[in-house]
């Protein structure tokens, strides 16, 4: 069992970092929100029902896997894949518009440059780019992000980012970023969600990246020390990369994550302040 008797509820706009170490149940719980894995126990919610896979206002950043050799797709190809075609039709207006859609994405993540090549020929930082921009394109009430800024570069990881930030800010697109470094998204986050072995905690930034809290997560002496506005994790071994390893099978109730209809009772509701 991944965890025990997580509640997590996700309000428009909110931006929710997702920390823990390897194996700690990060991709599971997006995979739950996909519709791509069941829960043993408990219930999850996205958009106002369950999950199911294909839901067209679910943008996803997978976790980075480097493209298969032979997969002859172009970049232009993998974000039109987000692109829910029922939108906007086959018709001549909707294919016109779905180029429209496509080329504004690519625009956005900066990727004009190398969209058309073969995606096998890109380096993982430019496939990174264009993963984002599928995510983006289909207008997505939720964002479910999996270590969207691994292999990119610092002005790469700004741009990534800031457009989420943007998207959340400007559509109510509401944000599960799952990261091993809390850092360069410090100022956009929320909310912290931190799985260790099979616990966890909520809260803000504040509230979570304590000595006091981490160390009872990791049972073990953990020192986070705030060093220029940055977050500096000492004593689980290593830096915030790899804290070690939570192997996390048990046995019991995983409990209910469950995010609310986007479109729903609470869709008046203004994004957060960013966390300063
Ligand atoms: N379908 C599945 N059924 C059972 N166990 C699974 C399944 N998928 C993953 N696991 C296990 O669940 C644990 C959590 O995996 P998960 O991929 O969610 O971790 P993670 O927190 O994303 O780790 P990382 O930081 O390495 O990406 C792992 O031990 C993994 O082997
Ligand atoms: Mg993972």
């Amino acid at each position: 069992m991944l965890w025990r008797e997580l509640d997590l509820s996700v309000a428009r706009g909110e931006f929710i970092a997702v920390l823990g170490p390897n194996g700690s149940g990060k991709t599971s719980l997006l995979r739950v929100l996909l519709g791509q894995l069941g829960l043993s126990a408990g219930r999850a919610r996205i958009g106002g029902a369950e999950p199911r896979a294909g839901h067209p206002d679910i943008g996803y950043i997978p976790q980075q896997r480097t493209i298969d050799a032979g997969v002859q797709l172009r970049g232009t190809d993998l974000v039109g894949l987000g692109v829910d075609g029922h939108r906007w039709g086959l018709g001549l207006r909707g294919r016109a518009e779905r180029r429209r859609k496509v080329a504004a994405a690519i625009a956005d993540v900066g990727a004009e440059k190398f969209a058309r090549a073969p995606l096998e020929s890109m380096s993982g930082g430019e496939q990174q780019r264009l993963r984002v921009a599928q995510a983006l394109v289909g207008d997505p009430a939720v964002l479910l992000c999996d270590e969207p800024l691994l292999s990119l570069d610092l002005a790469s990881q700004q741009l990534v980012s800031g457009l989420i930030d943007r998207r959340r800010r400007d559509h109510g697109t509401a944000v599960l970023f799952v990261t091993h470094e809390i850092n360069p998204i410090l100022p956009l986050v929320d909310r912290v969600l931190y799985l260790v072995d099979g616990k966890f905690r909520i809260g803000t930034p504040d509230e979570v990246m304590t000595s006091a809290v981490l160390s009872e997560l990791y049972q073990t002496d953990v020192d986070v020390l705030r060093v220029r506005g940055r977050l500096v994790v000492v004593g689980t071994g290593d830096t915030m990369d790899a804290l070690g390893t939570a192997g996390a099978h048990c046995h019991g109730d995983p409990g209910t994550p469950h995010i609310p209809d986007p479109a729903g009772s609470d869709s008046g509701r203004q994004p957060r302040q960013a966390h300063t």
